[in-house]
């Protein structure tokens, strides 16, 4: 069964851990990170970009497999699926698909425009009893198509979010989608503290976690994020593990060119990641 990510949420924001978002793409993802998430007893979001949404044929396929992957694999963690920085369509489309959270992420609006998006988000998914993650400050770079200009969030805009209810906030402190440029200047703990101060218990999301060094994961966690999203490495780790085998020439070699031998390595990079994760954040033997 899926849960919202309320419950995971307001437990890691009181103990002083994260959360994993890890995004999917496809089977093998799904399996290696609920796999992990089981093996390591932690709570874990599972996060679907609209993009990887359409790639998988819809909300409505991605749904189904995840549910149907919980059941068989006799996973007992908490799951929560969740839509990564939605549109206002696609957040109910994904509501109506079965998706246990949504993010509406209204950041590139006007603050009205978001707050007014953001409140209908919010009462369709409280009939449903879906967790809401709203956005202030867009996260730098770009994944799936969504581009951001990497702004540090107003803690008041955040606030006036916060304050509609929804159940965890992003909010833009200098995070970048993918890989970090090499003159990135760090995250803005000042900016994170005061939004944290303004919005009282909220769980904050930190988006961009690939490539954020470990203590600066540690401190942005013990300022209150409680869910930190990881896209990109898993990417990166499943690409080297696979051409690792390929050009040790492995696919040519018996039957190493069956899908199932051939992806296995990158399977297993993926689970690795999502376990060193898990340790990272805080969040094994929180189930
Ligand atoms: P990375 O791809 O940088 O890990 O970011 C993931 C993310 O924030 C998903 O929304």
């Amino acid at each position: 069964m899926l849960v919202s990510a309320k419950e995971m949420l307001t437990k890691a924001h009181e103990g002083k851990y994260a959360v994993g978002q890890f995004n999917i793409n496809n089977l093998e993802w799904t399996k290696a990170i609920l796999l992990t998430a089981q093996e390591n007893n932690s709570p874990v979001i599972l996060g679907v970009s609209e993009g990887a949404g359409k790639y998988m044929t819809g909300f409505k396929t991605v749904a189904a497999m995840v549910k149907a992957m919980v059941e068989t694999l006799n996973i007992t963690v908490p799951v929560a699926l969740h839509l990564d920085h939605g549109t206002y369509d696609g957040a109910f489309a994904a509501m109506e698909a079965g998706f246990s959270s949504v993010m509406f992420d209204g950041s590139h609006y006007g603050i009205e425009e978001n707050v007014q998006k953001t409140k209908e988000v919010i009462a369709k998914a409280a009939e449903l009893g879906i967790s809401v993650e709203a956005e202030v400050g867009a996260i730098g770079g770009e994944e799936d198509g969504v581009v951001g200009g990497g702004e540090v969030a107003d803690p008041d805009e955040c606030a006036k979010i916060a304050g509609l209810g929804v159940d965890m906030l992003a909010a833009g402190i200098g995070n970048i989608h993918g890989v970090y440029p090499a003159n990135w200047t760090g995250l803005h703990f000042d900016v994170l503290a005061q939004i944290q101060e303004k919005v009282g218990d909220m769980p904050l999301v930190l988006h961009g976690g690939t490539g954020i060094p470990e203590d600066m994961v540690k401190k942005a966690i013990s300022l209150g994020v409680s869910k930190v999203n990881v896209n990109t490495e898993c990417q990166l780790s499943f690409a080297a593990a696979t051409r690792q085998y390929i050009e040790a020439g492995k696919d040519q070699q018996g039957k190493g060119f069956d899908p199932r031998k051939l992806l296995a390595p990158g399977f297993e990079a993926i689970k690795a990641t999502v376990k060193e994760k898990m340790e990272l954040f805080g969040s094994v033997n929180k189930a």
